[in-house]
């Protein structure tokens, strides 16, 4: 639904025009202030236009887009940020209305104060943008923006790019340009004297390497994930619908403060295992299926990729049992070798080396068909900026995520963690799931919520 609203007579227009910030800011103003800061160093001969997210036309939730609220922490809609490398400071452009803020959740004392509570050095309505851009068109040679798609809540920006092009900039009957290149368009043609490049990779170097305080805010949301998904195993039965298993995890994160499921909950059993993003939740669980749960939060902006696999009766098949074991095994092995200055090609190298310690027979078919190890990077998108890496270095993040399949047999097996690289070596983020056969089917002797509700004829 379009969010703008009259203007009440109650509300003293200059109030209403200047515009605020978030409503529940994950960060201090200072950490928005560093991230802007380095963007800054790296456009020393540019100013940084950031567009943010539009207002709906649906009834979805309002979020902002990654690389916006990377930079500011601001959900109001229509936004734009200006950072400057040459002058060295940044400048927003929004306006809400009081009535639009409380309906968006955003407080008023952002509204009324947005330069103290956000920390930029000068906010002005978002009708002002035209006129600054002229003047800053003839004070500056360059205009930096992203080239490639915002990333809206569950996108990430290098498959949207994909898909668009494939659905509207190259499809005959549309050829609709993205929204970004639209813009890049429309700087050109009004500020020709001015050069306008990419930045997206700029800003994807910033957002690869995370903070200490991304950092915590990654553990807080891995720990709302971990909880989840132990009781997952815990409550499955067969007899049960994948789509009762897919709200429970969507309740069980909600309820622990998370805004949203960072992509859609992903469940493969039966004949759906090759089909590694399935999402419709439409089997029916039985004895003798293998599942396959892909799933995790969005707290706060920032995501959690995990997989759980196992048996729906709570007892592995000796077949289930040695596919699964060389799968953890794979994952065991990286979480010992990722640390710092190793690229993945030393990173597999490796790993091998330890499974031919361990015993392990790497000719055998679940071997040759194990895929992954390194997945992609998580942060403000599960499947985060910045493609992967050359050498690991400490902040980064990502999904460790080997996986094998075997359609003629109706068994996948995948294993994600998402790991974060340390000073000396890694921290799985995600750590507590039980991982090993024995812890797996220990847990699921025990009662899960659905199972305590029933007992007590509660539900
Ligand atoms: N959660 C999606 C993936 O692991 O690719
Ligand atoms: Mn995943
Ligand atoms: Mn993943």
């Amino acid at each position: 639904m379009t969010k703008r609203f009259r203007i009440g007579s109650l509300v003293v227009l200059g109030i209403l025009l200047v515009c605020s910030s978030l409503s529940a800011s994950m960060f201090t103003k200072e950490e928005y202030a560093a991230r802007r800061a380095r963007l800054m160093e790296k456009i020393p001969d540019g100013v940084a236009i950031i567009l943010g997210a539009k207002s709906l036309v649906s009834y979805y939730e309002y979020y902002q887009n990654n690389d916006f609220v990377y930079f500011t922490g601001v959900e109001i809609p229509d936004a734009i940020l200006v950072i400057d490398g040459i002058r060295r400071e940044s400048v927003l452009f929004s306006t809400i209305t009081e009535r639009g803020a409380r309906n968006e959740g955003i407080s008023l004392d952002y509204v009324r104060k947005p330069k103290q509570v956000t920390g930029i050095e000068r906010v002005y309505p978002r009708e002002y943008i035209s006129t600054y851009l002229s003047r800053l068109g003839e004070m500056s040679q360059i205009f930096y923006t992203s080239f490639k798609p915002e990333e809206l809540m569950r996108e990430c920006s290098q498959e949207k790019l994909r898909i668009i092009q494939r659905n509207m900039v190259f499809d005959g009957w549309d050829g609709r340009l993205t929204r970004e290149q639209q813009f890049v368009k429309l700087l050109r043609e009004r500020f020709p004297q001015v050069e306008v490049r990419d930045c997206s990779q700029k800003i994807w170097e910033l957002r690869i390497i995370k903070s200490p305080a991304e950092i915590e805010i990654l553990r807080k949301a891995a720990r709302i994930a971990v909880k989840a998904h132990i009781e997952m195993m815990k409550t499955t039965r067969s007899g049960m619908h994948e789509y009762e298993l897919a709200a429970l995890y969507e309740y069980l994160v909600k309820k622990e403060g998370a805004q949203n499921l960072a992509y859609y909950a992903i469940i493969c059993s039966g004949e759906n295992h090759p089909y590694l993003h399935y999402y419709k939740h439409d089997r029916l669980l039985q004895d003798g299926d293998f599942l396959v749960i892909d799933v995790g939060p969005d707290f706060g902006y920032y995501d959690i990729d995990i997989t759980i696999s196992y048996p729906v009766n709570g007892k592995f098949t000796p077949r289930q049992k040695e596919v699964y074991e060389a799968c953890n095994a794979v994952h065991e092995a990286c979480l010992q070798v990722y640390k710092p200055g190793l690229t993945l090609k030393q990173c597999r190298q490796k790993v091998q080396e330890i499974l031919e310690e361990q015993g392990y027979d790497l000719t055998k078919n679940y071997f040759k068909r194990m895929r992954g190890g390194f997945g992609h990077y998580v942060g403000l998108a599960v499947h985060d900026v910045g493609g992967g890496p050359t050498v690991l270095k400490p902040g980064m993040v990502f999904a460790n995520e080997p996986l094998c399949v075997f359609p003629a047999e109706n068994l996948g097996v995948r294993v994600e963690d998402t790991i974060l690289i340390t000073e000396d070596g890694c921290e799985n983020l995600t750590a507590g799931i039980p991982r090993t056969v024995e812890e797996i089917e220990a847990l699921m002797k025990k009662p899960g919520i659905i199972q305590m509700l029933k007992r007590a004829r509660l539900y």
